[in-house]
């Protein structure tokens, strides 16, 4: 922040005097030799909780002047603001304008629409606390069925800038680290690592406010392990893979994951009554083994069932606790 108010404390009076002198001589108006004590008939003015310093300091001619040739309070355009927009404000702060991306308000200047001048009941001395002071403005997209946590408490600036950023969206970190300054970074690593999360992309699946899928996804992901199959149960996923991988009983190009030609995604998923869902092999976003598959899955109870994924160039072999150990393989067809 730059300070200049010790600055103009020194040099106003000789400025004054000087032009005062200067306008007596050439008659131009009424400027009063003695300036205006403010307080005097201003001293309603509400001081609330927090006071901006040089309010607080009686330094009213930081912010207001007297026009020359003006009487106030008879005359109403008397007073006038020392300068526009966040001109004003720049006197003593720092430009809030000159990263990437500038907030709408603060780049049209219009800093005094969030912060009152003189004082406020709220700290930083903002009109409005929490997501109210964003609603003035933005559109209540805020009320899905699933919202995320920072959302609900109305913390709007823990993820973004109020005034200006480098990252888009004046978010105050990129992406994943403003999710991870949060969320657990190990769960993102892994032997295999989903190529959407590789690239920090947690929007392609998630929504930052909330949604009205669990977890706040994008699209359904449902919960159960076990469901009757339908590709609108694991929509986020057929938004970038094609839903034929499951639909199709026998192929020889739709999925790896076949025997010869017979389709075990097909097998395991699309099933009428206990098809498994995609989460009781894979995760989401990364695993210790090859392909996204689990270590573990919930089993019975607690016991949680192992899964050992070998992978060969042909096929694979799963040695799991629900059945035998099983292999299959593209080329010369297996035991399925
Ligand atoms: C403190 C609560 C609050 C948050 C959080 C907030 N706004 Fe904005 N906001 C805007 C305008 C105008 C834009 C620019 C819209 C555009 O470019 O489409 C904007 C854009 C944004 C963007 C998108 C920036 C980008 O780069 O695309 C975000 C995020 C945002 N505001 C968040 C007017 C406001 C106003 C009106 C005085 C208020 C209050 C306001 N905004 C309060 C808030
Ligand atoms: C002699 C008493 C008096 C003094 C001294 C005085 N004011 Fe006022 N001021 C008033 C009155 C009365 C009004 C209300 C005028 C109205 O509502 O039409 C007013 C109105 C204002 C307004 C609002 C103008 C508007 O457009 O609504 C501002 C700003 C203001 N004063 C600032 C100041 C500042 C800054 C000083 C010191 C340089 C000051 N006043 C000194 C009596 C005074
Ligand atoms: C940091 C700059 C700043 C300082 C310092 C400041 N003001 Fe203001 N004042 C403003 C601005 C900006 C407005 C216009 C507010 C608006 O339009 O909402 C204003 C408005 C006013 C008004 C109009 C009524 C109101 O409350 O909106 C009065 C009266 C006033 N100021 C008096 C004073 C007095 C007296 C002092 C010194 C004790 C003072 N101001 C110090 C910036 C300042
Ligand atoms: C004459 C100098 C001056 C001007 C002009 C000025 N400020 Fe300040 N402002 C200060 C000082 C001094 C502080 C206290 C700094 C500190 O405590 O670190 C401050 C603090 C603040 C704070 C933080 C308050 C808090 O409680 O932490 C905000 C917000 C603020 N100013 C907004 C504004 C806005 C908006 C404008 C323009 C309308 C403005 N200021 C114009 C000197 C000024
Ligand atoms: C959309 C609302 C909004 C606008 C517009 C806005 N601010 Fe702020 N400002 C905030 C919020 C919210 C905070 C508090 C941020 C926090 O606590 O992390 C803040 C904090 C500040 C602070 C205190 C910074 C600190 O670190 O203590 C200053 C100074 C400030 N603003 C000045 C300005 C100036 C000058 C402008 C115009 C160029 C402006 N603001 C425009 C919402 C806004
Ligand atoms: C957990 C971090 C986080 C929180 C908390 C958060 N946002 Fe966002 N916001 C984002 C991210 C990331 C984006 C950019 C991409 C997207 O989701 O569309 C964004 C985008 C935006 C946009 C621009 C795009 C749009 O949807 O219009 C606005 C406006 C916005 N946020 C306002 C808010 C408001 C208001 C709040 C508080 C209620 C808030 N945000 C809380 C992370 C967050
Ligand atoms: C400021 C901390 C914070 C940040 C930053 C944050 N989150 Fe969250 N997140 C939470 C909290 C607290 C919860 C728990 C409350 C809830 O379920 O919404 C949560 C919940 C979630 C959940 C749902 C978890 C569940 O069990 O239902 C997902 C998914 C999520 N966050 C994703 C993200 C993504 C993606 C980002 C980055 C855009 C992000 N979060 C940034 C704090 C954060
Ligand atoms: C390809 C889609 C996808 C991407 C990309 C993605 N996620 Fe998720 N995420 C999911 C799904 C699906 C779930 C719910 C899994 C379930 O049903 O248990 C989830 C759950 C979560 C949860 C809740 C964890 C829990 O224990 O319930 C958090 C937190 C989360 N994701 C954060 C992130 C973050 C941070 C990123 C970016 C690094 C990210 N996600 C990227 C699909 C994704
Ligand atoms: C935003 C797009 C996107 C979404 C949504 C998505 N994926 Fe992916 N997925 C990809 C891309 C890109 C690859 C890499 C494709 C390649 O290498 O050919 C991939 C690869 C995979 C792989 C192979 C991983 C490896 O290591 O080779 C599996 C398994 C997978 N996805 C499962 C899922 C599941 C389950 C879902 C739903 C929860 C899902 N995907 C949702 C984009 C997505
Ligand atoms: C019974 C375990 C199991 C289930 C359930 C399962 N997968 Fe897979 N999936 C695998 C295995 C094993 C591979 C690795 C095939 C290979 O590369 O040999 C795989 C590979 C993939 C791939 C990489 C491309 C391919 O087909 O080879 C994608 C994408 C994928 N699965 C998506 C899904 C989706 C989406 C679901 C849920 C609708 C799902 N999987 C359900 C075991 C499973």
């Amino acid at each position: 922040m730059v300070m200049t108010t010790p600055i103009r404390i020194k040099y106003r009076p000789t400025f004054l005097s000087v032009l005062t002198i200067l306008l007596s001589l050439l008659g131009a108006g009424t400027l009063r030799a003695e300036p205006l004590d403010c307080r005097r008939c201003h001293s309603d003015l509400e001081k609330a909780r927090v006071t901006h310093s040089p309010f607080a300091a009686g330094e009213c001619s930081s912010c207001h002047q007297l026009a020359l040739d003006k009487r106030h309070p008879e005359q109403k355009e008397a007073i006038v603001l020392v300068s526009d927009g966040s001109k004003l404000c720049s006197q003593c702060h720092e430009a809030l304008d000159t990263a990437k991306n500038v907030h709408g308000p603060v780049a049209s200047g219009d800093c005094i629409f969030c912060h009152t001048p003189h004082s406020s009941p709220n700290d930083k001395l903002l009109k409005d606390t929490g997501i109210a002071q964003c609603l003035n403005c933005h559109e209540n997209k805020f009320q899905q069925k699933y919202m995320h946590g920072p959302v609900v408490e109305g913390k709007c600036f823990i993820c973004h800038d109020p005034h200006q950023s480098d990252n888009p969206y004046i978010l105050k970190m990129g992406l994943p680290a403003l999710c991870l300054s949060c969320h657990d970074a190990s769960a993102m690593s892994g032997k295999s690592i989903h190529a959407p999360v590789r690239k920090g992309n947690c929007l392609a699946c998630h929504d930052s406010h909330g949604s009205p899928y669990r977890k706040h996804l994008r699209k359904d992901f449902q919960e159960n392990f076990y469901l009757p199959f339908s590709p609108d149960n694991f929509a986020l996923c057929f938004d970038c893979h094609a839903s034929e991988m499951i639909l199709d009983r026998r192929t020889d190009s739709l999925t790896d994951f076949r025997d010869g030609d017979r389709n075990l995604h097909y097998l395991h998923v699309n099933k009428i009554d206990k098809g498994r869902s995609c989460k009781a092999c894979h995760d989401a976003h990364a695993a210790e083994q090859a392909k996204l598959i689990k270590r573990k899955v919930p089993g019975f109870g607690k016991w949680e069932i192992p899964i050992e994924f070998q992978k060969t160039s042909t096929g694979g072999t799963c040695i799991v606790g629900c059945h035998k150990p099983k292999s299959y393989d593209r080329i010369k067809t297996n035991e399925f």
